[in-house]
């Protein structure tokens, strides 16, 4: 009889060990959960956190000042705060608490957006999966309709010059945007003269399934400088050049974000000269002083035509409605404007040369409309 009392007895000591065993990580988990939400909720729910949990382990740095992240783009912290929470973000690929992964597309754009009706068809059905940001000139007071996926999607902005480093600090702008919403796993950059060449779901096929960032490498030396090895022992070996236009995980966005050590010797250098055109070689060369070399392949998945012939001066082509024709967007696809044959490259997108193409004018809405469905397989 003793015994079989005794023994539900043992059983209910390690049944509560078990329970308690099973309750902290749970309380761990709300507490994360609870920090990580303040970080990217709403006011409401910053609030009601705070004011239900004031003991907090004290994290650093101190919250950011509640703002609507999850609903608009827009909010009220300064540059050196928004870079701090950046940099605080997790870097890693499939955070616990976000499962389906999201493209970030960056729009980093004077203005308006000309192909912005071309781009609504392009994400229309697939909410949930990617998030959009823009970065245009202050100046600009123009907005998206209300029902737009553009719509409140603009983020705090600073003025930027061509070839300038302000170019560089729009796009670190946007990615550090972008970071705050841990679902973002793939950064994609681009500008209002961009299109896509696929639809939405092999461009996130593609971007989601590669293993690599697609940063342009190109290990070239103009524009070096004795700077970048006095302050940063940069040598001319490491030095790189690439498009501007990149498509990068999350671990790369958030080394470019957080970087403190090689920014300010670009920004020191271009602050004595004109054009300085560090938006080709800040990226570029970071990934390669920071051994990115096997995560980085070292191509970009945006097409350019820089043709002697065709371009103007130092931007490529800008293409018209009358090149905009079914011919044109296979053969940009089948690998016209690169010298490599798409299927070799061991970069998970093979067979992929490019997803995104530039420049299009204004005057290729229509055109491109009329082309999408048929060609593109969207809209
Ligand atoms: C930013 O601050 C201003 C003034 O304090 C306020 O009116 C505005 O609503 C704030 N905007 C956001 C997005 O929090
Ligand atoms: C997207 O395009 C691919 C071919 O690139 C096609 O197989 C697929 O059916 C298209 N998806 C949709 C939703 O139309
Ligand atoms: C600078 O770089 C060279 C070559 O990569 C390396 O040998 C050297 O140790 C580095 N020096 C410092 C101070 O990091
Ligand atoms: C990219 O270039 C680096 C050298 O800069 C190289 O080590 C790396 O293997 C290249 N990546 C791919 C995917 O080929
Ligand atoms: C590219 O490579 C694939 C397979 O490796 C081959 O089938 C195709 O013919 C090649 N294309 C060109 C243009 O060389």
């Amino acid at each position: 009889m003793k015994k079989d009392r005794n023994k539900p007895v043992a059983a209910s000591h390690i049944g509560k060990r078990l329970r308690l065993l099973c309750v902290l990580p749970v309380v761990l988990l709300f507490f994360s959960l609870g920090y990580v939400l303040s970080m990217i909720s709403n006011t409401s729910f910053s609030n009601f956190y705070f004011t239900f949990v004031p003991s907090l382990p004290s994290v650093e740095p101190s919250p950011p000042p509640p703002t609507p992240l999850s609903g608009a783009a827009m909010h009220n912290m300064t540059d050196e705060e928004l870079f701090r929470w950046a940099s605080t973000a997790p870097k890693l690929h499939g955070t616990p608490y976000y499962r389906v992964p999201k493209v970030a597309f960056l729009f980093l754009v004077r203005g308006d957006l000309p192909l912005r009706p071309l781009w609504e068809k392009f994400f229309e059905g697939h909410d949930g999966l990617y998030s959009i940001y823009v970065h245009a000139n202050p100046s600009y007071t123009g907005s998206a309709p209300r029902d737009s996926v553009f719509y409140g999607r603009m983020i705090p902005s600073q003025r930027t010059t061509w070839g300038g480093v302000s170019l560089v600090e729009a796009e670190r702008r946007l990615l550090a945007n972008a970071l705050l919403d841990l679902g973002n796993e793939r950064f994609a950059l681009l500008s209002e003269s961009c299109i896509p060449l696929y639809n939405f779901s092999t461009v996130y096929a593609t971007l989601t399934a590669s293993r690599t960032s697609f940063v342009e490498s190109l290990a070239l030396p103009a524009r070096y400088d004795p700077l970048f090895a006095a302050r940063n022992n940069v040598t001319l070996a490491q030095w790189r050049k690439g498009s501007q236009w990149f498509e990068m995980d999350r671990a790369l966005a958030a080394e470019v974000a957080a970087d403190v050590a090689y920014f300010p010797t670009f920004r020191e250098l271009c602050a004595t000269q004109r054009f300085c055109v560090m938006d080709e070689h800040y990226v570029p060369t970071l990934a390669s002083v920071r051994r990115w070399g096997g995560r980085n392949a070292n191509r970009t998945l945006t097409f350019a035509d820089w043709k002697p012939k065709r371009r103007t001066g130092s931007h490529p082509r800008t293409h018209g409605a009358e090149e905009v024709t079914e011919e044109f967007v296979r053969a940009v696809r089948a690998g016209a404007g690169t010298t490599n044959n798409c299927s070799d490259y061991d970069d998970g997108a093979a067979g992929v040369c490019f997803l995104f193409a530039r420049k299009f004018g204004r005057d290729t809405l229509q055109p491109l409309l009329r082309l999408a469905p048929k060609v593109m397989g969207f809209g």
